[in-house]
């Protein structure tokens, strides 16, 4: 892989870009979690250091990027327009299916309960988008033949279930299998981890068989492993 740094990928609702270190904070509260990190492999310490993103950054992430090791993009969400209820422009919503996804002018969203992934606008309801070019997950591609294969991701745990990373993954395995040219990826989930093996599903993998990787939620170590082609991605993709 040469070093260029990954191009920004838009999607609908999505913004991948590459990362700086400025996108430590937010990598450091979203990925962090016992609810993503229970899903990787046990080569991610647990529990979390209070510098871990930066370290991570610092130390490997970035490095290898410029390097040209790996392609990392942070997943940012898209600006959405408040969307006015009851016809009235000046009113916003934040629950509900009207709900404007940033809090109206003027208000400020803060963290709820302890929660930090949560925010509220101010005597309005629930929001849940935090601010926009925040980083709410990653993909990242390695070449390479490890056992973990050559993709990973992540998701902020509030977005879980909007389809927001196979969104991701389908720009993600454009850019990598049609303008790269890469020829096949090797992707691998726990067999205890139903939403990564939906998402491989639902991307084009096909799945070869198991291997061994330990995760740190300590159940079975068994993992599925996957592979996704050129041809089989441009055939899912109809080109
Ligand atoms: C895996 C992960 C990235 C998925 O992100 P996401 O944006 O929720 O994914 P999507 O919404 O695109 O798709 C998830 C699919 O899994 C399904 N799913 C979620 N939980 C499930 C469960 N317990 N059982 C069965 N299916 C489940 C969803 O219904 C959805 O499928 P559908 O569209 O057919 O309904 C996210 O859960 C995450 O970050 N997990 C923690 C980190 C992780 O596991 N990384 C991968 C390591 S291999």
């Amino acid at each position: 892989m040469n070093g260029m740094r990954p191009p920004v990928l838009e999607t609908e609702r999505l913004r991948l870009r590459p990362v700086t270190l400025d996108d430590a904070p937010a990598i450091q509260r979203y990925f962090g979690t016992w609810a993503v990190i229970q899903h990787l492999s046990t080569q991610v310490p647990w529990p979390y250091p209070p510098d871990g993103a930066l370290r991570f950054l610092e130390d490997t992430l970035l490095p290898d990027v410029a390097a040209g090791k790996c392609l990392f993009w942070g997943i940012t969400l898209k600006g959405e327009r408040p969307r006015p209820v009851g016809g009235e422009p000046e009113q916003f919503s934040c629950e509900g299916e009207g709900a404007s996804e940033r809090p109206p002018e003027g208000e400020r969203a803060r963290p709820v309960g302890g929660e930090p992934e949560q925010f509220i606008c101010e005597g309005e309801g629930a929001s849940e988008r935090p601010p926009e070019n925040q980083v709410v997950g990653a993909v990242h591609y390695r070449d390479g033949d490890g056992p973990k294969g050559n993709r990973g991701f992540w998701l902020a745990e509030h977005l879980w279930g909007r389809g927001l990373m196979t969104e991701a993954v389908v720009a993600v395995q454009d850019y990598l299998f049609f303008e790269r040219g890469i020829e096949r990826m090797i992707v691998v989930n726990s067999i205890d981890n139903p939403a990564s093996r939906r998402v491989k599903q639902k991307t084009g993998a096909r799945l070869l068989g198991t291997v061994q990787v330990q995760h740190h939620h300590g159940g079975d170590a068994t993992s599925e492993r996957w592979e996704v082609t050129r041809e089989a991605w441009a055939e899912f993709r109809g080109r």
